[in-house]
């Protein structure tokens, strides 16, 4: 009954005030964000959005793994339209990365409120924890846990790079909920999210259609080798950790450039030890992470990176031990969701584009449950997971609108009589 709400629009003012005050925790210099998930920056912007919540009337759930979904009723009970996202970021995040696609499910629910518009199925917002991964390994966690396909017990002992237990930490910013997981699946979901490359704000195109989101591949590699002097043992007789790590990084550069096409490389995290100037690394600890949106040349990607830790470990003598933190498989979304995001965008007047994923979102996960779709917009030269992340606000409305509608369809929506 989309005819009927059609006029209907967002107060992109009121958004704006949210990513502004949300925004506030945890800012860093530059303009950006810290709330590594479960730190007390995260649960401070966990707090200020579900007292958001709780203000619009929605009935706010924790479950066990700490997401928070709040619910506003429809006509039917059953299974909710969701909306959401993540509003924890990477130590040196921008504003927008996941908090926007909870922000705007939020400014969808006020819209709905003030134009006393109800829904034939309940419509939730969600922001599921630890999408971004960086303390604690996997990413999209939150969502992995809600959608059964990670054990919650499990992922309860994970420890993060600081050395901390999730479970503890969930207990510690009183985010450890009584809500069942795997939770309720959803009768369908859309997330907004920012870009976060470069392909739109080049084309000038105002919303992006996402078709699929790549596969990721995360491994820890760790390589022992033998302290040593580093002005007295000959280069012929070392076993440097140090050595090893460096020619990984170098590797993994190179592997992607010669595999092309979606390939991407990243050696993120790297520590030596003991980390002094004048002895030969005995230990070092690094990550790869390599991203592909096909599956086949992804797993060619493990395999020459397997090769070549073998090569490498014979040609120094040291001990290479690997550790998978993440592998997720490419996602393609729904036909029927995409041609919905597209025609609504459309008809809205917006320019639009098809393009696949390249950072992986809670929708990944939650396409294993239910219909499931992104709506992307530009980020300004592609910058993201970086405090210069920026969107132009002209966007996010553009955004927020395309949401309003899709939810409206898939939600049932219809305005009270006479409205
Ligand atoms: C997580 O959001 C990632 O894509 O790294
Ligand atoms: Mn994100
Ligand atoms: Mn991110």
């Amino acid at each position: 009954m989309t005819s009927t709400t059609s006029g209907l629009k967002i107060n992109a003012g009121r958004l704006q005030r949210r990513l502004d005050d949300l925004a506030k925790i945890g800012a860093i210099e530059g303009g950006g964000c810290a709330r590594l998930a479960l730190t007390d920056e995260d649960k401070a912007g966990r707090d200020l959005v579900s007292g958001w919540m709780r203000e619009l009337g929605l009935a706010v759930t924790v479950d066990a793994i700490g997401n928070v979904v709040g619910t506003r009723a429809g006509r039917q009970a059953g299974a909710p339209v969701m909306t959401g996202s993540h509003i924890d970021t990477v130590r040196t995040g921008g504003r927008y990365d996941g908090v926007l696609g909870v922000l705007a499910g939020l400014e969808v629910v006020e819209s709905l409120n003030d134009a006393g518009v109800a829904t034939e199925h309940p419509l939730a917002v969600a922001f599921f924890t630890n999408e971004e991964g960086s303390r604690f390994a996997p990413d999209m966690m939150g969502s992995l846990v809600y959608t059964g396909q990670l054990p919650l017990g499990g992922t309860l002992a994970v420890r993060g790079i600081d050395g901390t237990r999730i479970g503890d930490d969930l207990r510690r910013i009183g985010y450890a909920g009584s809500a069942p997981v795997p939770g309720p699946a959803p009768r369908a979901y859309v997330e907004l999210h920012i870009e976060q490359g470069p392909v739109l704000d080049h084309d000038g195109v105002d919303i992006g259609v996402v078709n699929s989101v790549q596969g990721i591949s995360w491994t820890e590699i760790e390589i022992g080798g033998v302290s040593n002097h580093a002005g007295t043992t000959p280069m012929s007789l070392r076993c440097d950790a140090g050595w090893v790590a460096g020619a990984i990084v170098a590797y993994v550069r190179e592997l992607a450039t010669e595999l092309g096409g979606s390939q991407v490389g990243t050696v993120g995290r790297i520590e030596f030890f003991p980390n002094l100037i004048n002895v030969v690394p005995n230990r070092a600890v690094l990550t790869v992470d390599l991203r592909n949106t096909s599956e086949e040349t992804l797993r060619l990607a493990e395999a020459r990176l397997d090769e070549h830790l073998a090569a490498l470990r014979d040609a120094e003598k040291v001990q290479i031990s690997t550790r998978r933190l993440a592998r997720f498989a490419p996602v393609p979304f729904a036909p029927q969701m995409i041609n919905l995001v597209e025609s609504h965008a459309r008809a809205q007047g917006f320019t639009t584009r098809r393009l696949p994923s390249g950072a992986g979102h809670d929708a990944q996960m939650l396409a294993a449950v239910c219909p499931a779709a992104m709506i992307f917009v530009p980020s300004v030269e592609g910058i993201s997971h970086n405090v210069r992340e920026f969107t132009h606000p002209h966007h996010i409305e553009a955004g927020a609108n395309v949401l309003l509608s899709v939810l409206c369809e898939l939600a049932g929506a219809t305005r009270p009589a006479g409205a």
